[in-house]
């Protein structure tokens, strides 16, 4: 072969890669309203920044017919680029090839690009739109699926892991989705489940459609799998560029800083009157938060799922804090399994990648009830708990209303290593409400009292005098100060670049057994 027609051929070998399953399944695709792997890849990526890696890849199986249908690239496309001038590696499944189904090849390009990008140090995006295991290639595919799961794994707490869910992600192939730290969804197209339909309704008889299994919002409110809901295809990755913005590349690094516009010294009066009188009527946190950080920009995470709980990211003078917030406006703010199972998993992500954590709390409590218990309230409150205690990150708290009981304990403080904590003067920080605390110690005398009514009043508001407030935290120095609503932003900047420096030392062990 001449060396002109050499290069005609990669020239030729190329087009057709990019062809992948051919014009009629990239238009079934469109028609779905999915777009391409590598339309995907395009959206995602700064433009002319990635770089394919083994476009020429080809499966070796010789089962059903394989042999005689060969794709470049295998049904995946993988390589590295820049978003916003920042390095990631991509995996993108490709639907048109095979259904997007993973092969010994396939597998191995994954894997190569997982294996880079834990080399150098940056985050590992996955476009999931696939049938799973590729049938033809048994168990090679079930192994390869298991080299991903290891890759993951071993990555989890090095390098930021973001999985978009753009189609069909089903059986075992849900669990690298799962191992990763954020999962994208995209409403009506995209499905993750362990069974689907038909296999529920033959083993339980249940019936159930595709989007009530395993949609977007099943997964966002119901599970709690996925992290974020997106309207469109195009949407979710303007969502994955947006969360990049706030994570390092890799463990060793500081999340990325951007010069504020927002005054640090800014104050906001409107909090003042953000607290009802009536300490039992709610008021939403989200208020707080905007108010305080930079721009009001909050980027909320599982903002759908346990919303007695907000987490989320946002900057503070330009620095990235990771945000835990009770949120009074949902069951009273209270602590309950799945809101201990959000905060801790989100609280455990910002202590690997160096984002310190401000948390605001006004919690009344745990959850009560017979379900709450059965379901493991104990064990899974205990990971929220956990997930403080270890946390070496800055760590800082304010206290807006209420923090009792074991709730106050878990809410980042002094006891489990915060390093400053504030209290508003409307704090109250006590074992347990007025009302229920003079029903225990006071039985008596309410029952013996001519006037039960009135007794028991006058010593729920001798109760509420005596200990529904901050001072008696802070004679102890569990709170560090008491301060004015409108000095929370200037105080927590001012705390957090002052706890920049911080330096905690922990025994050395292999890792931590966390009440799983
Ligand atoms: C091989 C597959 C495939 C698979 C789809 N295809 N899934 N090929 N292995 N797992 C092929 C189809 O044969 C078809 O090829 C093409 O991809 C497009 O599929 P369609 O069925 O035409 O598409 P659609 O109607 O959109 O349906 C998509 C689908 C369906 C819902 C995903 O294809 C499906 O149910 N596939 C099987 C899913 C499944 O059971 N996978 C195994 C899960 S268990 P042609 O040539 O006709 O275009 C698993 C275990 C992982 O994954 C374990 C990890 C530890």
């Amino acid at each position: 072969m001449k060396r002109e027609e050499k290069f005609k051929v990669l020239d030729a070998k190329r087009v057709e890669a990019a062809l992948a399953g051919g014009k009629d399944k990239i238009d079934k695709q469109h028609e779905q309203g999915k777009l391409t792997a590598r339309e995907r890849i395009d959206l995602l990526v700064d433009p002319g920044s990635f770089h394919e890696l083994d476009t020429f890849a080809l499966h070796q199986c010789d089962h059903f017919g394989m042999e005689k249908k060969k794709i470049l690239g295998d049904g995946v496309v993988t390589g590295y680029g820049m978003v916003n001038g920042r390095t990631v590696f991509v995996f993108a499944q490709d639907f048109t090839v095979f259904g997007g189904s993973l092969g010994e090849a396939f597998a191995n390009k994954v894997c190569k690009v997982m294996d880079m990008a834990m080399r150098v140090g940056a985050p590992m995006i996955g476009l999931n739109d696939s049938g799973g295991a590729r049938i033809q290639e048994g168990v090679a595919s079930l192994g390869g699926y298991g080299e991903i799961f290891f890759r993951n794994t071993i990555a989890s707490g090095v390098i930021p892991q973001i999985s978009a869910i753009m189609g069909p992600c089903a059986g075992g192939a849900v669990y690298s989705p799962a191992i990763t730290d954020f999962v994208f969804m995209v409403k009506n197209t995209s499905h993750m489940f362990i069974t689907g339909p038909e296999v529920i309704k033959a083993a339980t008889s249940e019936e159930v459609t595709f989007e009530d299994l395993g949609g977007a919002m099943t997964h966002n409110k119901t599970s709690g799998v996925a992290h974020f809901a997106a309207e469109n295809e195009q949407r979710c990755i303007e969502g994955i560029k947006d969360l990049l913005s706030y994570l390092p590349a890799n463990n060793l690094e500081d999340p990325p800083y951007v010069t504020p516009t927002d005054s640090p010294g800014r104050m906001d009066e409107r909090l003042f009157d953000l607290i009802p009188e009536d300490p039992n009527k709610p008021y939403n946190m989200k208020d707080i938060i905007l108010s305080v950080v930079d721009d009001a920009k909050f980027l909320e995470v599982h903002q759908y799922w346990a919303q007695n709980i907000l987490v989320g990211f946002a900057r503070l003078n330009g620095r990235v804090v990771g945000i835990v917030a009770n949120q009074p406006a949902v069951l009273a703010g209270c602590l309950d399994i799945n809101s201990s199972t959000k905060g801790a998993r989100f609280v455990r992500f910002c202590d690997c990648f160096n984002i310190p954590l401000v948390t605001f709390v006004d919690v009344p409590g745990f959850l009560p009830g017979t379900a709450q218990e059965y379901g493991g309230i104990i064990r899974n409150g205990a990971k929220l708990l956990f997930a403080y205690c270890e946390a070496t990150v800055p760590k800082l708290t304010v206290i807006t209303r209420k923090a009792y009981g074991g709730a106050y304990d878990v809410m980042c403080s002094k006891h489990v290593r915060a390093d400053l904590n504030f209290a508003w003067p409307t704090a109250e920080i006590a074992v347990m409400g007025p009302d229920g605390a003079v029903n225990i110690i006071f039985r008596k005398e309410i029952q013996e009292a001519k006037d039960g009514k009135g007794a028991r009043e006058e010593l729920v508001t001798e109760y509420r005098e005596k200990f529904a407030n901050p001072y008696i935290a802070a004679e102890r120095g569990y709170v560090d100060d008491i301060i004015e609503p409108d000095e929370t932003r200037p105080r927590l900047i001012s705390g957090l670049e002052t706890m920049l420096t911080k330096r905690e030392a922990r025994p050395p062990k292999k890792h931590a057994s966390i009440p799983l």
